[in-house]
C-alpha cells in the first residue's frame, strides 16, 4: 500500500471512527493471532475459513495458534475474559484490523486483509440488529461505495436450523445423481452451502429446496418482522433472500450482506449478523450479539478509491469521533413498551443522527429509573420518554421537560442546542 492510497485508508478510518463512535461504539483491537481452537469451535469446524483458509502453526511450546481469518470470534473472547458483562449492556465494539485467510488472490480477494468491525454483545433487541445495519449503510454511502445492494434473511434457532437441516438433506439425498460432487460430498457435514453452489444440476435442484424462512418458529419469526420493520422505517431498501448463507456457523436469525455490482466476482462488500450462542458455545453465560464486518480494500475499490481518490477533506472528524464526547439526546422508552414504541424511538434515533446529532436509545431491555441512570452515566444533555406518538423531553442540563409530539422531538432538541 502506497501514498495515495495510504491517504484513502486513512480517510475512510476517519469517517468511520466518526459514525461509530458517535453511535457509541468504543474501538478495540484484539491479537492477531489467537489459540486455533477459538475459530474451530467459534467459526465452526465444517466452514470452509476453517478446513482449508486458516494460516495456522505451533509455537515454541508446542500450542496451536491460527492467524485470526476473521474478528468476532477474538471479540467474544475478549469479552468474556475481560469481564465486559459486567458493564452496561449492549457493549458495543468497533475494530479496524488485518485478517488472514488462505484464498487464491484475486481483485478483492486477498491472503492478508484488512475488515471493519462492529459489534453489539448483551442485547437481543431487534432495534440492536437495525441499527448495526444502518450504520453500515450510512458508512457505504459515505465512503461513496457504488451500486449497493442489501439482502436480509433470518436463520432462526439452532433447534429450528437442525430441524430445517433434516429436511434439505432429505431434499438433497433424494436428488443426489443431479447434484455437483463437491455438493453431494457435503450433504452430511454443511448441507446449507448447496445453495452457493454455481452448479447448473445443483442450482435446478435447489429451486425447489425448502427454505428455512418458512419454518422459523414464533418467535424468530417475530424478531425477523420487528428488525424488517425498522428498516422500512429507516427507509433502507433489502431484498429477502432465503438463500443467504454466510461462511460462518455462529450466526442465529438475522443475517445480512451487503454486495456492490461495481465489483466483480467478489461483490461482498460487508456482511454480518446475530450470533446468541456464541458467547455461550466459548464458555460463557448465554448472551446475545450482532455485528458486522466490511472489507476495507473492496469498500475502496468500489467507490472508485483504490487510487487515493477519497477525499480526505471532506473526511474532518465532524466532532463526533471522540468516544469521551456525551450524548446530545437519550432515546428512552415509556412504560409499559411496545412494539410501536421502539418503532417511533428508532426513526427519531435515524432521524437524529441524519440531523447530526450524537444520539442513542434504550437497547438494554432496562426499568425507566435504569434507563435515566444509562442517560446520565452517557452525559444526554435531553432525554426523551417516548410512547408511539408523545414523548416527554427533559433537558438535564435545565431541570425542565415538556410534553409533545414524537415527531417535534429532534426539532426541539436542535433548538434547544441551538443549532438552528
Ligand atoms: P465475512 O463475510 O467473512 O464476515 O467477511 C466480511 C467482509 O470481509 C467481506 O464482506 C469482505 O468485504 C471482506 N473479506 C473477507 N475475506 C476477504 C479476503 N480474502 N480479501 C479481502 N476482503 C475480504 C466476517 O468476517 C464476520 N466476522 C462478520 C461479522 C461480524 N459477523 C458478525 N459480526
Amino acid at each position: 500500500m502506497l501514498g495515495e492510497q495510504a491517504e484513502s485508508r486513512s480517510a475512510l478510518e476517519v469517517r468511520a471512527r466518526a459514525i461509530l463512535q458517535g453511535a457509541g461504539y468504543e474501538r478495540i483491537e484484539t491479537p492477531a493471532f489467537e489459540a486455533t481452537e477459538l475459530f474451530a469451535r467459534g467459526v465452526g469446524e465444517a466452514t470452509d475459513i476453517v478446513r482449508k483458509e486458516m494460516f495456522t502453526f505451533e509455537d515454541a511450546g508446542g500450542r496451536s495458534l491460527t492467524l485470526r481469518p476473521e474478528g468476532t470470534a477474538p471479540v467474544c473472547r475478549a469479552y468474556l475474559e475481560h469481564g465486559m458483562h459486567k458493564r452496561r449492556q449492549p457493549v458495543k465494539l468497533w475494530y479496524l484490523s488485518s485478517f488472514f485467510r488462505h484464498e487464491r488472490a484475486q481483485a478483492g480477494r486477498y491472503r492478508q486483509f484488512w475488515q471493519l468491525g462492529a459489534e453489539a454483545i448483551g442485547s437481543d433487541d431487534p432495534a440492536v440488529d437495525a441499527e448495526t445495519i444502518v450504520l453500515l449503510s450510512s458508512l457505504l454511502a459515505e465512503v461513496g461505495v457504488r451500486d449497493v445492494r442489501l439482502r436480509l434473511c433470518s436463520l432462526g434457532s439452532p433447534q429450528t436450523r437442525g430441524e430445517y437441516r433434516e429436511r434439505l438433506q432429505a431434499h438433497l439425498r433424494s436428488h443426489e445423481s443431479s447434484l455437483a460432487p463437491e455438493v453431494r460430498g457435503r450433504i452430511e457435514a454443511n448441507p446449507l452451502r448447496a445453495f452457493d453452489s454455481e452448479h447448473e444440476g445443483t442450482r435446478r435442484v435447489m429451486r425447489s429446496a425448502p427454505r428455512l424462512l418458512e419454518h422459523l418458529d414464533a418467535g424468530d419469526r417475530a424478531h425477523f418482522e420487528a428488525v424488517r420493520e425498522l428498516l422500512d422505517d429507516a427507509g433502507i431498501a433489502y431484498e429477502i433472500d432465503s438463500t443467504l448463507v454466510r461462511g460462518l456457523d455462529y450466526y442465529t436469525r438475522t443475517v445480512f450482506e451487503f454486495t456492490s455490482d461495481a465489483l466483480g466476482a467478489q461483490s461482498g462488500v460487508g456482511g454480518g449478523g446475530r450470533y446468541d450462542g456464541l458467547i455461550e458455545l466459548l464458555g460463557g453465560s448465554p448472551t446475545p450479539g450482532v455485528g458486522w464486518a466490511a472489507g476495507i480494500e473492496r469498500m475502496l475499490l468500489a467507490s472508485g478509491s483504490s487510487g487515493g481518490t477519497l477525499d480526505s477533506e471532506r473526511s474532518r472528524d465532524s466532532g463526533t469521533g471522540s468516544a469521551a464526547a456525551p450524548v446530545e439526546l437519550f432515546l428512552a422508552r415509556a412504560e409499559p413498551r411496545s412494539a410501536a414504541d421502539r418503532r417511533t424511538a428508532f426513526a427519531l434515533l435515524c432521524a437524529a443522527r441524519s440531523a447530526g446529532l450524537r444520539a442513542q436509545m434504550e437497547l438494554g431491555g432496562r426499568s425507566l429509573k435504569g434507563q435515566l441512570s444509562h442517560a446520565d452515566a452517557l452525559g444526554a444533555r435531553y432525554v426523551a420518554i417516548v410512547s408511539e406518538r408523545q414523548a416527554s423531553l427533559r433537558d438535564m442540563q435545565e431541570g425542565r421537560q415538556e410534553e409533545i409530539a414524537s415527531d417535534a422531538v429532534v426539532h426541539a432538541v436542535l433548538r434547544g442546542l441551538r443549532t438552528l
